[in-house]
C-alpha cells in the first residue's frame, strides 16, 4: 500500500517542501504504526527546513515534531495498546505524513473527552512550557515571570500554565498579539516600540523571578539583568539568529556560549538551556508523566490551546510561509487524514 508524506528536499525556503508517495512499511518489533490525524507545524520545523536543526536524518526526510493519530498496526512485543486507540507522540521528525511507525514507548493515550486537534497542540508547545515551568525553573505561586514572544505557540502555553500556577506574568510581543496576551492573563509589552527592560522596571519593583527567552543572542543579557537574586533565566530558542543573521549556525552557537558565560557571573541568578528532545531522551518517565498531566488538564477543560489554523497536509508550503511571516498566533496544524 502507498502513503503520502511531505519531505524537505534540500535546505531553503518553504518551496523546498514536496509531497511524495512511498510504500508503507510494517512496524518492527516494539513499534506501532499510527494513522496520523494531525501534526503540528512549528518554528522547529522551519529550523529543520533551513538545515540548522541538529540530529536530524539525511535529506530527504519528513519534518513533523508532534502527532495525534489512531493505532493502525501493532508490531511484535507491543501489548499496551489496541488497534484504533487514539494516541499522541513527540516524534521530532516524520509527522508530515499519512502514516508513521513509532516506538510504542513514545506513545501516550489521549483521554476520550479530549479533542484530537487540541491534543496534538499540547504535545510540543505545552510540554515545553510545562517542563520549563515545573522541571527547570520550579516556579512557585505568586512568582513573577517574563515571557518573550508571549503570543506564539510556546508563549501562549506558558501563559495558560502560568495562570494555573498562580504566577504574575509579563509578555513581550508585537502589538497585533497584545489582545491575546492580555486575554491569557499576561501584561503585554511591545518589544518593537519600547525597551522591554525599561518597561518592566516601570511596572515592577524587585525584579523578575523567571524569564523565558527564545530570542537568544544579546537579548539574554537584557533578560538576565531583570532577574532578582535567586532568579532563573531559561533560554530555549534562537529567534534572533533568524532575524538578520548572516550565519544562523554561528548565531545559534553564540547564544549557547552566552548561556554558559552568564553562569560565570558570581551571583545567585542562574541561566539554563532547555531542549524538549534532550529532556525526552534523558527523562522518558517525565515525558509520559507530564504529557499525561497535560492531556488530563485538556480533557478537564482547564487548558484551551489557541489554534491558529488547520490546513490540509498538501498545504505544508503555505503553513511554512505563514510561520516565516510571523503571522501565526498559537499552534498551526496540518490535517494528515480526514
Ligand atoms: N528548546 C525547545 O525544546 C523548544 C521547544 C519548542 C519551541 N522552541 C523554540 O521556541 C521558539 C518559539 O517557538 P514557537 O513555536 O512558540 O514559535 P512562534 O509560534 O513563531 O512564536 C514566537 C513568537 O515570538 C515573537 N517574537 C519574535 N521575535 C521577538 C522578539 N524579539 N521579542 C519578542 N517576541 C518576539 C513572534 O511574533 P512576531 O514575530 O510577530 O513579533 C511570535 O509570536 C522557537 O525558536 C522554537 O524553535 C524550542
Amino acid at each position: 500500500m502507498k502513503y503520502k508524506h511531505v519531505v524537505i528536499t534540500h535546505p531553503g525556503g518553504p518551496d523546498v517542501l514536496k509531497m511524495v508517495e512511498d510504500e508503507l512499511r510494517e512496524p518492527k518489533a516494539g513499534e506501532v504504526r499510527v494513522k496520523i490525524l494531525a501534526t503540528g507545524v512549528a518554528f522547529t520545523d522551519v529550523m529543520m527546513r533551513e538545515g540548522v536543526y541538529p540530529g536530524v536524518p539525511e535529506l530527504p526526510y519528513s519534518p513533523g515534531y508532534n502527532i495525534v493519530g489512531t493505532i493502525d498496526k501493532l508490531g511484535q512485543e507491543v501489548s499496551d495498546f489496541t488497534l484504533g486507540q487514539r494516541v499522541v507522540a513527540l516524534t521530532i521528525v516524520g509527522g508530515y505524513s499519512e502514516f508513521l511507525c513509532i516506538p510504542a514507548h513514545d506513545l501516550v493515550p489521549v483521554p476520550e473527552s479530549a479533542d484530537s486537534i487540541l491534543a496534538v497542540s499540547v504535545v510540543l508547545h505545552y510540554l515545553t512550557a510545562y517542563q520549563m515551568l515545573h522541571r527547570v525553573a520550579r516556579v512557585e505561586a505568586e512568582e513573577r515571570i517574563l515571557i518573550h514572544g508571549a503570543g506564539g505557540g510556546v508563549g501562549t502555553a506558558l501563559l495558560e500554565l502560568g495562570k494555573l500556577a498562580g504566577l504574575e506574568m509579563y509578555g513581550t510581543e508585537a502589538q497585533a498579539k497584545h489582545a491575546l496576551v492580555s486575554q491569557l492573563g499576561g501584561i503585554p509589552i511591545d518589544y518593537q516600540s519600547e525597551d522591554f527592560g525599561d518597561r518592566i522596571r516601570q511596572l515592577t519593583t524587585g525584579g523578575i523571578d523567571v524569564v523565558f527567552d527564545a530570542i537568544g543572542g544579546l537579548n539574554l543579557w537584557r533578560s538576565y539583568r531583570l532577574l532578582c537574586q535567586g532568579g532563573r533565566l531559561v533560554n530555549y530558542g534562537f529567534l534572533s539568529a533568524f532575524k538578520g543573521s548572516s550565519n544562523k549556525m554561528v548565531a545559534i552557537g553564540a547564544t549557547l556560549v552566552q548561556v554558559g558565560l552568564l553562569n560565570l557571573i558570581p551571583d545567585t541568578r542562574k541561566a539554563s538551556f532547555y531542549s524538549i528532545a534532550s529532556y525526552k531522551t534523558k527523562h522518558p518517565d517525565w515525558y509520559r508523566e507530564d504529557l499525561t498531566i497535560l492531556l488530563n488538564l485538556l480533557a478537564g477543560g482547564q487548558i484551551k490551546p489557541v489554534i491558529a489554523d488547520c490546513l490540509p497536509l498538501a498545504e505544508a508550503i503555505h503553513a511554512h510561509e505563514l510561520l516565516d511571516q510571523g503571522a501565526v498566533s498559537g499552534t498551526l496544524i496540518l490535517i494528515c487524514n480526514q
